[in-house]
């Protein structure tokens, strides 16, 4: 069976970025737009297993729609942070797959530089 990927029904999308898409700059953007998907800033599996997860997680109902992106290395803490993910309301879940960031890299995010 062919591997296809939906088109997105979304036109226009703000990225992820790190230390700028927090839920306030978010919020900022939802006041903007009304018709933008939105990204969370990268959150790491490490971040969500032994930080806060309310830190992390939380978010305005406003912001709808809004997708989490997921940085990690390890298969079964990327699948308990997108359940995570799905339980706190997430339109999508997104994994990070080649963010060029220094601090991604860090994370060992899947496809990050070495
Ligand atoms: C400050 C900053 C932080 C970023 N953080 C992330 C991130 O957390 N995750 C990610 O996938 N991309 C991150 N990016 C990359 C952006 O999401 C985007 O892919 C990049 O800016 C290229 O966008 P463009 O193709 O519209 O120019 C970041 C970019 C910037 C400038």
């Amino acid at each position: 069976m062919p591997l296809t990927t939906p088109p997105s029904p979304w036109r226009l999308s703000v990225a992820p970025m790190m230390d700028w898409t927090d839920r306030h700059c978010r919020f900022l953007h939802r006041l903007l737009t009304q018709h933008t998907l939105l990204y969370t800033e990268m959150v790491t599996t490490g971040a969500l297993m032994h930080g806060s997860v309310q830190r992390h997680l939380r978010f305005n109902a406003e912001e709808h729609p809004v997708a989490l992106q997921l940085g990690g290395s390890e298969p079964d803490e990327l699948a308990k942070a997108a359940r995570m993910g799905e339980e706190w309301g997430y339109d999508e879940i997104n994994l990070n797959c080649g963010c060029p960031s220094e601090r991604a890299g860090a994370a060992r995010a899947p496809s990050a530089p070495a």
